[in-house]
């Protein structure tokens, strides 16, 4: 038997929590081996939506949940975690943008950052996704020093799986058909979303698909697609975002499928034009837990302008947040 591993999920009793901790638990985001404990983190007035979590995950019998801690204190949530998910923050509603939460959202990151610092375990992943996650991962790393910035990252999977749900729809083939998508930027409207480089069944995406397809409706539909979904629920998306969670971590904890790549928001080394220290999803390879920028790709003049547009972004986003970092 493994030892276990502490998942810590942070904002448990939301839309998001509800759908990922029986994921986590059943061992889809680990393994269907590997034990764990899960560590679950709200504010006070959601602790007893919160107790209702942790009987529904005691009653679903998981023979892989060793124990279910919850609790309102981030230092008794994070203590020891392995693996730390930061959902917990406010969605946006109709009509807004991403980053009209930075203001509301910032001081969250700052007092996760420093208890991930002092009391997490020294090897901790850390996945943000409250929104607008980029600036928030910013704002978390940079408040835990002692944790080396390559183990926090931003959430772009929901992105990527967008992506490449609608690829293989439009050429009628399974998902695990298409590789290679790319999603650049931030986790906004300005992302870049680049199949210059994807395959469909080992052909150039582009060879099989209509330029024209890609972007009038392909890349308008994946940038919005948060917006969409908003406006037919009244709420932000949540299982496809509790299952790109599951996805990220899985790969991240592992190794990443041989030729192909994720795409994930790190902190920026200075590849492909992004100022240092921004997180900036890319596409990565995870060797046995270790991730990799791949680097050198050619990109097409169209990317260019576009990459200029989400870098912008970013660097505004961080300006409008200094007084947090
Ligand atoms: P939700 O409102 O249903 O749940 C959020 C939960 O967080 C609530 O239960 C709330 O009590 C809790 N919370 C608030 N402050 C907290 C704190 N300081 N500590 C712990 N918990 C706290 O929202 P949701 O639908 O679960 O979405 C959560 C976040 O994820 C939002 O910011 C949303 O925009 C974002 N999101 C990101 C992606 C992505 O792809 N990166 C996708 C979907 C949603
Ligand atoms: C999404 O992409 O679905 C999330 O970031 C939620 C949102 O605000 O769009």
């Amino acid at each position: 038997m493994k030892k276990p591993l502490v998942v810590t999920v942070t904002g448990a009793a939301g839309e998001i929590g509800y759908a990922i901790t029986p994921r986590i638990a059943f061992g889809a985001m680990l393994g269907e081996d590997q034990p764990v404990i899960l560590k679950l983190l709200e504010i006070p007035r959601a602790m007893a939506a919160l107790e209702a979590v942790e009987k529904e995950l005691f009653d679903c019998a998981f023979p892989l949940l060793q124990e279910v801690v919850i609790t309102d204190d981030p230092a008794e949530a994070f203590r020891d975690c392995d693996a730390a998910l930061l959902i917990g923050s406010r969605p946006r509603g109709p009509g807004m943008e991403r980053s009209d939460l930075l203001e509301a959202n910032a001081p969250i990151f700052v007092e996760q950052g420093r208890a991930l610092n002092d009391h997490a375990s020294r090897d901790v992943k850390v996945l943000i996704v409250g929104n607008p996650a980029n600036t928030n991962a910013l704002i978390a790393s940079s408040n835990a020093p002692d944790i080396p910035v390559i183990q926090f990252s931003a959430m772009t999977r929901l992105d990527h799986n967008r992506a490449v749900a609608q690829l293989a729809h439009k050429a009628g083939v399974s998902a695990g058909e298409i590789s290679k998508v790319i999603i650049w930027g931030n986790h906004s409207s300005t992302q870049v979303v680049d199949v210059h480089h994807a395959e469909i069944g080992g052909r150039p995406a582009l060879d099989v698909l209509d330029v024209e397809w890609i972007q009038k409706d392909l890349i308008p539909t994946v940038q919005h697609r948060g917006a969409e979904i908003i406006k037919l629920r009244g709420r932000s998306s949540a299982a496809s975002a509790a299952n790109a969670a599951v996805y990220c971590m899985r790969d991240w904890f592992g190794s990443t499928s041989p030729d192909d790549w994720v795409s994930m928001a790190l902190a920026s080394g200075g590849q492909y034009g992004a100022d240092e220290g921004l997180f900036y999803s890319m596409p990565v390879i995870v060797d046995n837990g270790t991730p990799r920028v791949v680097e050198g790709l050619e990109l097409s003049d169209s990317c260019h302008q576009f990459l200029q547009l989400t870098l912008d972004e970013l660097r505004s986003e961080r300006d409008a947040v200094r007084k947090f970092l």
